[in-house]
């Protein structure tokens, strides 16, 4: 009998559960919290000769040290309960099969589709999405082959915002030793015209592609940018169409095409992506195009390492689930209300960036799956910089700050320009910053004295490649959405960024038409009013 799908309905809507806080579950974590509050990580080292070994995990070529974490087996063993309790592996099995889990847009969430490998069936509304998912993927390959052999474009122009922008910006420059040398990709995003001239000042039109990524293909920052481009091409190579030089990534093809956008260049995107999760489909052409589509592919094939350790591992064992579970023990538990993440490498400088997007735009809630207020604190603060530039930035707060700030320090054992004694220094740093902050230090001089027992994690990779990147990213995706799962929220929309959005188009013609304000606040209008004065 042939493989067949049975059709999901959604099953998110999830009235008869409580408050996530009235779980007998969570009142034991918070008596746990209460009874080892007076604990120092370095006592739980004193006592423990084995704690490393415990308390770390590995997937392939990725280590997680969780052991500078204040937690200890009772911790994790009702960490692990609580998360029953959520049957988070219920939900985990909702979101690998298609299930409409993203709620409010009545979606699934499928990025681990998008990486599943063509022999995956995932079905959604009666149909195998996977054979369309290799199509997409066989156009992207004969496109990027193409364009790479033609050596007509040597730069790209990705014009994109937020999903559409940081994914693959951040991909690019941590994978820069894998870029072919002949293409160059600069990633315009900002409204403010100065990004978009800057680029322009060192691109040739005639060897310029231009990649407008935009699932809606509405956003105002990013419609700005390409229609400037496109006015810019257009007049540089004395024509009215942006022809061969525009291609469009986008779920709303008839607005691209509007655009002016040729049928052959417009790449589709999936509904079921979100924007923060779609660095594994067409946005990453940019991407595909500078790596080659092997290498891109090698990410996918990371990211789908990572997917099968978090669907098939015991959340005991479960790398996503346990960097989930401590991030809200953290967050929760020991009210720490930031998380700094900070990688060891110049190449993921752009990380923490592309982080804050993925985990602030996906947990920063403060409404339920049932839409009851939360009484309890959702996602952290994200920030972060690289190391070792942030020690000499913010790392005194960390240190010696009244605020305890989490942080999540990653690290490559192999560097992919090695020169002189560079990166034993730089692994040396890392490793001195997590034992520092954990560990203290006594002085008689209250100015040179450390608590310590400020909370690490450290993520080491063997190397920073494609693959390792593939994983590193799911890895963050995964613990985001077993946070989401723990909160009782959906991590998958973004109603919270349309305010700001709508109050802007009613501000423009009020500053470009000289139309009156719309009925504000009085310091808006004054804002507006001098404004106008100026321009
Ligand atoms: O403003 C937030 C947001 O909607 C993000 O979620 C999204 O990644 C970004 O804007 C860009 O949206 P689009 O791809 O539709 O241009």
């Amino acid at each position: 009998m042939p493989w067949m799908f049975k059709r999901k309905k959604s099953t998110c809507e999830n009235n008869a559960s409580p408050l996530r806080s009235n779980l007998p579950e969570w009142a034991a974590l918070e008596t746990h919290a209460r009874a080892t509050k007076d604990i120092h990580i370095r006592d739980l080292f004193a006592h423990n000769k084995e704690r490393f070994d415990e308390f770390s995990l590995r997937c392939g070529p990725l280590l997680m040290d969780y052991s500078k974490q204040r937690v200890n087996d009772e911790t994790i063993d009702k960490l692990c309960a609580y998360a029953r309790a959520c049957d988070l592996e219920g939900w985990r099995e909702k979101m690998f099969d298609g299930e409409v889990i993203n709620s409010t847009e009545n979606r699934a969430v499928l990025h681990t589709a998008l990486r599943a490998g063509a022999n995956a069936k995932i079905a959604l509304d009666d149909e195998n999405v996977v054979p369309k998912i290799q199509s997409i993927l066989q156009r992207m390959h004969d496109f990027s082959d193409t364009l790479r052999a033609e050596g007509r474009f040597t730069h790209i122009v990705n014009i994109g915002i937020g999903g559409s922008d940081l994914g693959a910006a951040m991909a690019y420059e941590a994978l820069k030793p894998f870029v072919d040398p002949n293409i160059t990709v600069h990633f315009v995003s900002n409204m403010d015209s100065s990004h978009l001239s800057e680029v322009l000042n060192k691109v040739e039109a005639e060897k310029t592609l231009f990649i407008v990524v935009s699932k809606s293909f509405t956003t105002l920052d990013t419609m700005t940018n390409a229609n400037s481009a496109r006015e810019w091409l257009c007049r540089e190579l004395s024509t009215d169409c942006p022809g061969e030089h525009f291609v469009a990534v986008s779920q709303n093809v008839t607005l691209a095409k509007e655009f002016g956008i040729k049928e052959n260049n417009i790449f589709p995107l999936w509904s079921w992506v979100g924007g923060r999760f779609s660095l594994w489909s067409t946005v990453g052409l940019a991407l595909c195009i500078a790596l080659g589509f092997e290498q891109f592919k090698s990410m996918l094939d990371g990211a789908k390492e990572m997917d099968e350790h978090f669907r098939s591992t015991k959340l005991e064992n479960n790398l996503p689930v346990i960097m989930g579970l401590v991030g809200m023990w953290n967050r929760n538990f020991l009210g720490h209300e930031t998380l700094a993440v900070i990688p060891y490498n110049q190449n993921l400088h752009r990380f923490p960036a592309y982080m804050q997007q993925l985990d602030m735009e996906s947990n920063g809630k403060s409404v339920d799956r049932n839409e009851q207020r939360i009484p309890y604190a959702t996602g952290p603060i994200i920030f972060g910089a690289p190391g070792t530039n942030a020690q000499h930035s913010f790392f005194q707060h960390i240190h010696q700050g009244t605020t305890i700030v989490p942080c999540e320090f990653i690290a490559c054992l192999k560097d992919h320009s090695p020169m002189g004694d560079h990166h034993i220094k730089l692994l040396a740093n890392v490793f001195a910053q997590s034992e520092a902050l954990m560990e203290g230090k006594e002085s008689d001089n209250p100015n040179k004295s450390f608590d310590g027992n400020r909370p690490s994690t450290t993520i080491l990779l063997d190397e920073l490649t494609p693959y390792t990147l593939g994983m590193l990213i799911a890895l963050y995706e995964h613990k985001i959405f077993v946070q989401g799962i723990l909160w009782n929220i959906n991590s998958f929309d973004q109603c919270g960024v349309e305010l700001g959005k709508v109050l802007a188009d009613q501000i423009i013609p009020a500053l470009s038409e000289g139309k009156d304000a719309p009925a504000m606040d009085g310091s808006t209008k004054k804002l507006i009013e001098i404004a106008k004065k100026i321009s």
